[in-house]
């Protein structure tokens, strides 16, 4: 990055510094959370936070460039009720406090198409292990997805992991949907006529 840009970056990161989780020592005070993982520009946990004001919300997202549009957007609507963390989700395994979580939202995660990569995958052993540490008594994984391959991968191993799948739809936007954010990368594939993929998992 050349300096001029990474000083932009900074300076728009310290305006909207109340939003950001610095330390995950933090999570230790956490209760109850609904924690989205690879937030992106944020278009979703951002309305989720704004439709629901009695819930607090955790938004992860590894890179900085891409989160501080979701700060800023959080900052815009004066959200009292969400967090954001700038860092790879995995470091949560460091954490202490668990079972703090009552939904994990996975809203078109990488696929890590080739093989040799998909421990990467969000949904691979790895991180359904992270998940079920994370997750209290009763909570669920929310995951959407263009990918049918990593749809297919995210079940087997889920399912193989301990968790049950519900509320399966191989193409989402072929009924009505009420009460469906769309992400930004869920806009533009429905722009695109592409079938969106959902599941629960608990
Ligand atoms: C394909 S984009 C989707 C963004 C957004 N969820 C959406 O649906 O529009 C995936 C995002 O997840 C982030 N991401 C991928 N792996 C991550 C990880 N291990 N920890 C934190 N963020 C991650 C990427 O940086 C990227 O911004």
């Amino acid at each position: 990055m050349r300096p001029r840009k990474k000083k932009n970056a900074e300076k728009r990161l310290a305006a909207v510094s109340h939003l950001l989780i610095y330390d995950i020592a933090e999570f230790e005070a956490f209760k109850d959370i609904e924690l989205e993982i690879g937030c992106g520009k944020g278009d979703f946990i951002t309305q989720m936070a704004l439709r629901n004001p009695e819930k607090s919300f955790v938004a992860v997202e590894k890179v900085q460039t891409v989160i501080i549009s979701a700060l800023e957007k959080a900052d815009r609507l004066g959200l009292q009720n969400i967090k954001f963390l700038n860092m790879d989700v995995s470091k949560l395994c460091d954490i202490e406090n668990s079972h703090f979580c009552s939904r994990i939202y996975l809203n078109f995660s990488d696929p890590w198409s080739h093989k040799r990569h998909a421990k990467r995958r969000l949904s691979s052993d790895f991180f359904a292990e992270l998940y079920k540490k994370l997750l209290n008594d009763g909570g669920e994984i929310h995951m959407k997805t263009d990918n049918e391959q990593l749809f297919d991968f995210s079940i087997e191993s889920f399912e193989k992991n301990g968790f049950r799948i519900k509320n399966v739809s191989r193409d989402l936007h072929s009924t009505e949907q009420k009460d469906n954010i769309m992400t930004e990368y869920e806009k533009n594939f429905v722009a695109q006529g592409l079938p969106i993929f959902r599941l629960e998992a608990f």
